[in-house]
């Protein structure tokens, strides 16, 4: 898989400031355990690199880049160590173009038009969008989108678990990075366990699962109509469309043909591509002939070929 869809899919990217290169392996395996193999190393400390190394070794199949990069001169030290890609505060046309020769992937910062521009015209479209926050945020991105739809950005800067929501589900973001799931204290006291109960929240909220609705399988139309009057006694509306009533949006009774023996549940997410991949992980396969996308080619809606208790289970944006 492309490192692209390897960012995308986890959909999160802690940021990590190291003091002691004896503690990354300990900080690799909390995140691993915490759902996020993956992980920024900032070249904000002496140790960075040495820890780059270290993260690499240990886990060979997590993913580990380096932030902070302010010159070639770090470029090359990240590599040399292991790092997958190169993540900067802003944008250093001589780091990117270093990058871009020795095929390394490089996410430089930017958070205005003009250097959007530019960094397009160096050939690159997936950047950093730091700092998020105080730049504007979702908003920001979204008008930024309108003259370069082409750009997908890894967010950092004052974004946590409480404030992620909007990020994950606008369709510009690929990752939402930040320092929050790893702080340098936490690392340097060795607080594993509170690293991965950070990053197990993280994954929850980067999903935002939440039920849409419950549906249920009707004979036919005129049976649909039926069990749609008995749910009106309950104060429910119908909402009749060509293969499905809707009950106040809570309850689908399929015309026909309904999946699940029992019936299904539909699942809200912010991101219907990442949540899927998300769930392969438990065994779940997407049912491509189900797959909806919306105008721009992302997808809103899918069903899984497996059920849960009877319930076909989709998933929708
Ligand atoms: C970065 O380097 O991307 C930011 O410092 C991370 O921002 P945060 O500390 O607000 O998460």
């Amino acid at each position: 898989m492309d490192l692209e869809k390897t960012i995308a899919n986890l959909g999160l990217v802690p940021v990590i400031v190291i003091n002691n290169a004896d503690r990354a392996e300990g900080l690799a395996k909390a995140l691993i355990d915490g759902g996020i193999p993956c992980a920024e190393v900032t070249f904000r400390t002496a140790a960075a690199a040495e820890a780059i190394k270290r993260m690499v070794k240990a886990y060979p199949e997590m993913l580990v880049g380096a932030g902070t990069v302010l010159n070639v001169e770090q470029a090359k030290k990240a590599v040399e160590a292991g790092a997958k890609f190169i993540v900067s505060p802003g944008l250093d046309v001589d780091t990117v173009k270093w990058a871009q020769e020795n095929n390394v992937p490089v996410y430089p910062g930017v958070c205005t038009a003009s250097e959007v521009q530019k960094a397009l015209n160096l050939g690159l479209n997936i950047l950093k969008f730091f700092p998020a926050e105080a730049s504007g945020g979702v908003p920001m991105i979204n008008n930024l989108c309108g003259p370069f739809p082409q750009v997908k950005f890894m967010t950092t800067g004052g974004i946590s678990t409480a404030n992620l929501a909007e990020y994950a589900s606008c369709p510009h973001v690929l990752a939402i990075g930040g320092s929050w799931m790893a702080k340098a204290d936490m690392i340097e006291n060795e607080c594993w366990d509170q690293i991965t109960d950070l990053c197990r929240q993280a994954v929850v909220a980067v999903h935002g699962f939440s039920i849409a609705h419950f549906g249920m399988n009707a004979q036919n139309p005129e049976d649909a109509k039926e069990i749609a009057k008995c749910f009106s006694v309950f104060g429910l509306k119908p909402e009749v469309g060509n293969s499905s009533t809707f009950m106040n949006k809570d309850i689908e009774i399929m015309h026909q043909n309904g999946k699940g023996v029992h019936g299904h549940i539909g699942f809200r997410t912010h991101n219907v591509d990442r949540a899927a991949a998300y769930l392969a992980q438990f065994g779940f396969t997407v049912n491509e002939s189900t797959v909806k996308k919306d105008a721009k080619g992302n997808t809103k809606f899918c069903y899984f070929n497996e059920t849960v208790g009877g319930f076909a289970i989709h998933l929708v944006k």
